[in-house]
């Protein structure tokens, strides 16, 4: 079957902008500290590698990798690490690179996993955010760009494992 890919939502220009003001943001909040920038695979890859370039403070990166569940009916039970980080969190700043925040449900599950290694503290920083899709009780607290409710690929984000690779967000229609 042939998808119907839509219009551009946003061009890389919109997005490396939008990393900029958010790296500028990011390094005043931190005061000078370091951050342990946790990225999200798969879909975050590419939001992680523009984010890190804007934030001047001492940079460590690590991957984490949550189960997804199906599309379809959601269970918050479902939730599970299938890779964990490779370091050591505690007493640091965390912040989780995030490509798309919709029911929040795999967000706070992951929140939580990482509070639980006793780091200093555990911010999130998300591409995308579709607030009319939250279920649990979770907040970016830096946010690119807020959507309705689109599935979205491109610059990371996959249809199918499809589309990672566009350097611009478009969505599937139908
Ligand atoms: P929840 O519902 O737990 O899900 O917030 C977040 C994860 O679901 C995936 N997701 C998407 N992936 N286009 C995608 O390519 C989308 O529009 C989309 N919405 C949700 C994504 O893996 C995200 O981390
Ligand atoms: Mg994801």
């Amino acid at each position: 079957m042939i998808d119907t890919v839509g219009r551009v939502l946003f061009t890389e220009e919109q997005i490396i902008k939008r990393a900029r003001e958010l790296g500028r943001e990011i390094a005043e909040d931190y005061n000078g500290e370091p951050i342990y920038m946790v990225c999200t695979l798969r879909g975050a890859v590419v939001w992680m590698a523009d984010m890190m370039k804007n934030i001047p403070n001492d940079v460590e990166i690590d991957f984490i990798m949550a189960s997804s569940y199906g599309s379809g009916t959601i269970s918050s039970g479902s939730v599970n690490i299938k890779k964990d980080l490779e370091g050591d969190i505690s007493g640091k700043n965390v912040l989780i690179i995030e490509d798309i925040v919709d029911t929040g449900i795999t967000l706070s599950h992951l929140k939580k996993h990482l509070e639980k290694k006793g780091p200093k503290s555990v911010k999130i920083c998300t591409l995308l955010d579709k607030p009319s899709r939250r279920i649990a009780d979770v907040k970016a607290d830096y946010t690119g760009f807020s959507i309705d409710n689109l599935f979205v690929i491109g610059y990371g984000l996959d249809y199918d494992q499809k589309y990672r690779n566009l350097p611009y967000i478009s969505y599937i229609e139908g």
